[in-house]
C-alpha cells in the first residue's frame, strides 16, 4: 500500500494520481503496484469507464526513481515484479485512457503515454527518455510503439538521441492530443473523459480493440525490453550514471 498514488472513482470515471511531488512524481516499486492494481481493478469493473492518469503542478512524473535503479543495480536484480505487472497491465487494459500531463514526463512518465488513448498537455510540458545516456534502454514497449506512432527517425531522435520535446513538438508528432495552459490541463482531460464514458460502452471496446490489436506484440516487445533492461541496469554505463544524478550539486 501506498499513499503517493490516489486512486478515486467519480461516477463512471477512475483518476489514478501520482502524487510524489517533492520528488517530481518518481515512481517507486509501490507507486507502480498501486498504478498495476487501479487499471487492472477498472478492467474488472463494468462501473469504470474511462480512466485518467494525472500528475500534480509542473511534474506528471520524473520516471523511475532512480535511487530504486541503483539499488536494483547493486542486489543484481532487473525492473521489479510491480514495474513489470503496472507495464503489462497498460497493454491489456481495455478501458480508455486519459493523460493529463503538466510540466515534466520522463522515462516511463512519456512512455506509459504510447499506451493512452487522448493525452491532454499543458503547454509546459517536457517530454523526454534519457534512457541511452543513463546507459539503459527503451521501455513499457516504446521501442515499438514510438516508431509505429511518429516514424523511426523521431523515434530514434526521442528515444536513442534522448532529444526533449516540448508540448507543440509532442503535439506534432502524434503523442498529445490537446495543448491547454497548465491550470486547464486537469479540467480538459475530465471533460475528454467525461465524453468517451458517454459513448455506448460496447462499440467502443470493440473500436479500441481494433485500432490497438492484440495486446500480444506489445507484452512479447515489453518483456523483450525488460530482459535487456536487466543487463543494462548492471552495466557500469547505469550505474555511473544514477550515482551520478544522486549525488549532484545543484
Ligand atoms: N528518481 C529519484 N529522485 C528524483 C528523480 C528520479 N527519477 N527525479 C527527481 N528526483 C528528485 C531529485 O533528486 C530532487 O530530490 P531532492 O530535493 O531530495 O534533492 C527532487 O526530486 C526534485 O528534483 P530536481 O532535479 O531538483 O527538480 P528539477 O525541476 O530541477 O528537475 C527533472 C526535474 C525531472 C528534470 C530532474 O529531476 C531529472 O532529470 N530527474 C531524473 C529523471 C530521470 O532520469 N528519470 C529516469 C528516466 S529512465
Amino acid at each position: 500500500m501506498t499513499d503517493l498514488v490516489a486512486v478515486a472513482d467519480e461516477g463512471a470515471i477512475r483518476t489514478l494520481r501520482m502524487n510524489r511531488p517533492d520528488k517530481k512524481n518518481a515512481l517507486t516499486a509501490s507507486m507502480y503496484g498501486a498504478m498495476a492494481d487501479a487499471i487492472e481493478s477498472a478492467n474488472g469493473s463494468d462501473a469504470v469507464r474511462c480512466v485518467v492518469i494525472a500528475g500534480g503542478p509542473g511534474a506528471f512524473s520524473a520516471g523511475n526513481d532512480l535511487q530504486e535503479f541503483l539499488q536494483a543495480a547493486s542486489t543484481g536484480e532487473g525492473l521489479g515484479t510491480n514495474v513489470v505487472r503496472f507495464l503489462h497491465a497498460l497493454a491489456r487494459n481495455e478501458r480508455p485512457l486519459v493523460a493529463a500531463v503538466q510540466g515534466v514526463a520522463v522515462g516511463v512518465g512519456t512512455t506509459m503515454l504510447l499506451h493512452c488513448d487522448h493525452v491532454i498537455a499543458g503547454s509546459d510540458a517536457r517530454f523526454s527518455t534519457p534512457f541511452i545516456s543513463l546507459g539503459l534502454v527503451p521501455e513499457a514497449g516504446s521501442s515499438l510503439l514510438a516508431p509505429r506512432l511518429m516514424g523511426h527517425q523521431r523515434a530514434f531522435s526521442l528515444l536513442a538521441m534522448g532529444r526533449p520535446l516540448d508540448a507543440a513538438a509532442a503535439h506534432a508528432c502524434g503523442l498529445v492530443s490537446t495543448i491547454v495552459a497548465p491550470g486547464e490541463v486537469e479540467t480538459e482531460a475530465l471533460k475528454a473523459a467525461r465524453e468517451i464514458a458517454a459513448l455506448p460502452a460496447e462499440a467502443l471496446a470493440a473500436a479500441r480493440r481494433l485500432m490497438r490489436g492484440p495486446p500480444g506484440q506489445i507484452i512479447e516487445r515489453i518483456d523483450e525490453e525488460v530482459q535487456l533492461f536487466k543487463q543494462r541496469l548492471q552495466s557500469a554505463e547505469a550505474r555511473e550514471a544514477f550515482a551520478a544524478f544522486l549525488a549532484r550539486k545543484r
